[in-house]
């Protein structure tokens, strides 16, 4: 089965971190993310392997946990009856069929369902029909997972367990979140202190000291975040735009006659330096680890957003004793670009090709996964 440490990307990483760390005299960014159990460079499978199964459900997140995937990122949301789960967007339009099981609700958030509500939805179908080189019928019928589910599945493959890279999504729908979060991860045994047996398994993330790590485009819930599990590892990400860091045009998209978004965030930037320090510096100073910058993609397309990760940018961080996990790259050829321009880690949906590019070992391809998952 995958190790999540090979010596191949220790040697990689380190390589790259001692020339940081002799410029600026900080602890290098390998020795910072082995300091907080968290590898390096880290593969984050961004809602599970979700270019290869419907997003947020098991069959992504079994198949990112087996690819030897370090973390299962998720997006956390909680239902109107008080229960943590996860989902990307705001409502359930997108990713299930609300509007046939739930024609007069369909537009409503999500947090307006009760779990038992939740879980008549078909969060796997829209999958089959969006991608349909890449359905499968097993894919039809998935349900939406509660966060007790997602951590089942990073502890149920005694060979590989991987961490959870938890967001806390639109906190301000959610008063309250983090502690719930807290609760949560303190009874599934998550916010334990690692035991002298565990600290030795750098090998197996989901047991070591970096076994959660908490994301939030959110200054406030960062504090709260804080707060509640400062001992827990924090990622305050980074946009350019509104609530985020102040951009150098006010244009919004309809008014800038950009022919598609991806365009438009392309040619968003900080408006200054300056804009961009702000935010790194209010990261370290609310007690987070690293950044998670937004990139622009070689091919655009809906996750390209604004160029977050030049050199100077990856620099500063690294030069404020902060790590990088860039979001969100599914290409080679911007692995290559995000990993020379000195980040510390990538989101992807495709965690078979980044552990792939990081030549780290798989036990088997996609497909023999899939099928042997039951899918
Ligand atoms: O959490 C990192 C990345 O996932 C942020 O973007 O919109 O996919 O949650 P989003
Ligand atoms: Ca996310």
């Amino acid at each position: 089965m995958p190790v999540t440490f090979t010596q191949s990307a220790l040697l990689l990483s380190l390589m790259l971190g001692f020339g940081q760390a002799q410029a600026t005299g900080q602890q290098s960014p390998t020795a910072l993310a082995t300091a907080n159990g968290i590898p390096h460079p880290a593969v984050i499978a961004h809602r599970g392997a979700s270019f290869d199964a419907p997003e947020s459900t098991a069959a992504a997140y079994k198949l990112a946990r087996d690819l030897g995937a370090d973390y299962l990122e998720l997006d956390l949301q909680r239902s109107k009856d008080g229960v943590l789960f996860a989902l990307h967007d705001d409502n359930l339009q997108r990713t299930t069929d609300v509007a046939i099981k739930f024609p007069e609700r369909k537009d409503s958030p999500a947090n307006a369902f009760t779990l038992a509500e939740l879980k008549t939805l078909d969060a796997g179908s829209w999958f089959n029909t969006a991608y349909p080189d890449r359905a499968r019928a097993h894919y039809a019928g998935l349900k939406i997972l509660t966060l007790d589910e997602v951590i089942d599945i990073a502890q149920g493959n005694p060979l590989h367990k991987p961490g959870l890279y938890i967001e806390t999504k639109e906190p301000k729908q959610f008063p309250g979140i983090e502690r719930d979060l807290k609760d949560k991860l303190q009874d599934r045994g998550w916010l334990s202190p690692i035991g002298s047996k565990l600290a030795k398994s750098e090998l197996s993330v989901g047991q070591g000291k970096g076994k959660v790590v908490l994301q939030t485009f959110d200054k406030g819930s960062l504090e709260m975040l804080h707060k509640e599990m400062p001992q827990v590892p924090k990622i305050l990400l980074l946009w350019v735009g509104a609530g985020g860091i102040d951009a150098k045009s006010n244009l919004t998209y309809a008014e800038s006659g950009d022919k598609d978004k991806a365009t438009y965030y392309a040619r968003q930037e900080p408006k200054d330096n300056a804009a961009f320090e702000q935010w790194v510096d209010y990261a370290k100073a609310q007690g987070a680890i690293g950044t998670g910058p937004s990139a622009t993609l070689t091919r655009l397309g809906d996750q390209s957003y604004s160029d977050l990760v030049k050199p100077w940018m990856n620099q500063y961080t690294h030069d404020k004793g902060l790590l990088v996990h860039v979001y969100t790259i599914d290409d080679d050829v911007d692995y290559k670009k995000v990993m020379d321009a000195g980040v510390d880690g990538i989101f992807t949906n495709r965690a078979s090709e980044l552990l792939k590019y990081y030549k780290r070992p798989m036990t088997g391809s996609v497909a023999q996964l899939l099928e042997v998952n039951g899918y």
